[in-house]
């Protein structure tokens, strides 16, 4: 299913239906067919990237995809299938999976029905070094399954962690999350993954990320806040 809908957003004709009200940058909702095929999707065109002091400038499309190669390479598939399109109308961009959702069930809404679904959450936030989790951020199916979206200012090289998630704060990992993260070592030490985030992001980029993965493994526990700047704004 998921391998189907990459293939989709990699080959499909794009056709840009309208911008996503409340966006910050240029956010498109677009239609994407190939064959009988068609699915919607999340198209964020480089051109239309605000300049932000702290991320080079027209790589955050490039940061969406890196996102979901991680979640992907962890065996988390939190990330709906996201590809970088050169041939997109309004140039390149990122092209994402469209999750329907009730915009009213983000994480604050979903937080006190199932918390412990949360936690893979905080984890990968740690690990790409997320800098924007607003509660908007996690989506909810329709069948219910849960999705992280918009990670276009993640994985840099400096410590950048905003999260509405703290719950697990100082917690301990659990062995499967260690597992994970054993796992992201290897992928990461040379590994396939290693190999595709060098096509998206700088080199820094990369080994501080498996730098992320070790201090986790080593730590033991999920992170804390750092005291400057860890919530993100609107909260929502
Ligand atoms: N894959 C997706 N499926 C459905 N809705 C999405 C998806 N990605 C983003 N959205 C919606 O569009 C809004 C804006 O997208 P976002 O990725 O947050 O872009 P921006 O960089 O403009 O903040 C999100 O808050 C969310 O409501
Ligand atoms: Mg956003």
């Amino acid at each position: 299913m998921n391998v189907a809908t990459e293939q989709l957003l990699l080959c499909g004709d794009i056709e840009v239906l309208g911008l996503i009200p409340y966006s910050s940058n240029y956010t498109f909702l677009a239609r994407v067919r190939q064959d009988r095929s068609e699915t919607l999707a999340v198209y964020k065109p480089r051109r239309g990237e605000r300049p932000l002091w702290d991320f080079p400038e027209g790589t955050l499309a490039a940061r969406e995809v890196a996102a979901f190669a991680l979640s992907e390479a962890a065996g988390w598939h939190l990330v709906p299938p996201t590809t970088l399109r050169r041939d997109a109308p309004l140039g390149e961009g990122s092209l994402q999976q469209f999750i329907e959702h009730d915009p009213e069930r983000h994480f604050f809404a979903l937080a006190d029905e199932r918390l412990e679904d949360f936690e893979v959450f905080a984890i990968f936030d740690a690990v790409i070094n997320n800098a924007d989790r607003k509660a908007g951020h996690v989506l909810e199916g329709r069948d219910g399954r849960l999705w992280a979206v918009d990670h276009g200012v993640s994985f840099h090289r400096h410590r950048k962690l905003r999260t509405v998630i703290w719950n697990f704060a100082g917690k301990p990992l659990s062995p499967g999350l260690r597992a994970d993260l054993l796992r992201l070592v290897d992928e990461l030490d040379g590994g396939r993954l290693r190999a595709r985030l060098s096509e998206l992001l700088r080199r820094s980029e990369v080994d501080a990320t498996l730098a992320r993965v070790e201090e986790l493994l080593l730590e033991d526990r999920f992170p804390s806040p750092a005291g400057d700047r860890d919530l993100p704004w609107p909260l929502v």
